[in-house]
């Protein structure tokens, strides 16, 4: 596995490619919106700097994964030599089966198709392609250079061949992974979408402010983040679509909170336009 290519250019695809880029891997990022292409240039660029500057990676690492990283507008192009392709865009069903039909026509027989979709069944995207076998979800954290963990998800048809390879990307990517079979919301997912949405309740009833329900479940319960921290990094648009898939699959316990419906509705999307739970200075 030499060259990988990643699809959708926005929150977790630009940190995907910056971290396969430092790790040695040939990089072809694609966004069908040339601005969220520019954008994801911009912070790859900014975080390696960033990353020198605090001693995480030295100079020649950075010239590497600059020398190893091409932004590509065309999908045909993007994938022609990948053996591994990560896909990252919407978390819409409708917009990854096509993607992924895309990438069977375009991609090299033996390239592994991987999604990055943090709910929804890899089957189901799987069964749109003619290699079931070398498809499955492989699920990074946010931000993707900083989380230690990958969760590799196996679709029904998912090949031991297939698991084993990525597993094996991801060592190279130094992540920590977890097998898990196929299941709405996985581990992580089911798990931390609840805690969102129960976080977001609190705040609509008035339990207490944002800072307050984040400091408690923070040093009460010695989360890393707080939950209404997390969700504003997430995006509210992408935890949304998380919860209305839940939703549909899971039942009513994953119905999404009326205040995180409002908050999409008027544009707050958390970190990516400056406010959400909180509000952020993106200068
Ligand atoms: P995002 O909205 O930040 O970025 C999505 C990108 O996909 C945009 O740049 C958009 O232009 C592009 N796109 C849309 N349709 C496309 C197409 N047909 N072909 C190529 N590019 C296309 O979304 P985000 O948050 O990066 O989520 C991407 C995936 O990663 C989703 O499946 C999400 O559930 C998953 N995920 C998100 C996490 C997060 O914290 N935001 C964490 C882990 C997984």
């Amino acid at each position: 596995m030499k060259n990988i290519a990643v699809i959708g250019g926005g929150t977790m695809g630009r940190g995907i490619a910056y971290v396969a880029g430092v790790s040695g891997f040939n990089v072809s990022l694609y966004d069908v919106s040339t601005a969220a292409l520019d954008n994801a240039k911009h912070y790859i660029e900014g975080e390696l700097t960033r990353s020198v500057e605090k001693g995480y990676i030295d100079q020649e690492q950075k010239d590497m994964a600059t020398g190893n990283l091409v932004y590509c507008t065309d999908l045909v192009e993007a994938v022609r030599d990948a053996d591994f392709v990560i896909e990252a865009v919407l978390e819409l069903m409708d917009v990854k089966i096509d993607v992924f039909k895309k990438l069977d026509q375009y991609a090299p027989a033996h390239a592994i198709l991987a999604t990055n979709t943090s709910t929804m069944s890899p089957t189901e995207i799987a069964a749109q392609t003619s290699r079931p076998e070398k498809c499955l979800a492989m699920h990074f954290f946010n931000p993707p250079h900083k989380m230690k963990l990958v969760e590799i998800v196996r679709g029904l048809d998912t090949s031991d061949e297939t698991v084993a390879i990525t597993k094996e990307v991801a060592r190279q990517m130094k992540k920590e992974s977890v097998e898990v079979n196929e299941f709405p919301g996985f581990v992580t997912s089911r798990m931390n979408c609840l805690i969102g949405n129960e976080a977001m309740y609190m705040l609509m009833e008035g339990v207490a402010s944002a800072e307050d329900i984040d400091k408690a479940i923070k040093l009460g319960l010695n989360h890393p983040m707080g939950p209404l921290e997390l969700a504003d990094l997430v995006g509210l648009d992408s935890r949304l679509r998380n919860m209305e898939y839940l939703y549909k699959m899971l039942g009513e316990k994953y119905r999404p909170c009326p205040l995180l419906v409002k908050y999409v509705k008027a544009g707050r999307l958390g970190r990516k336009t400056g406010g959400g739970f909180y509000k952020y200075d993106n200068q």
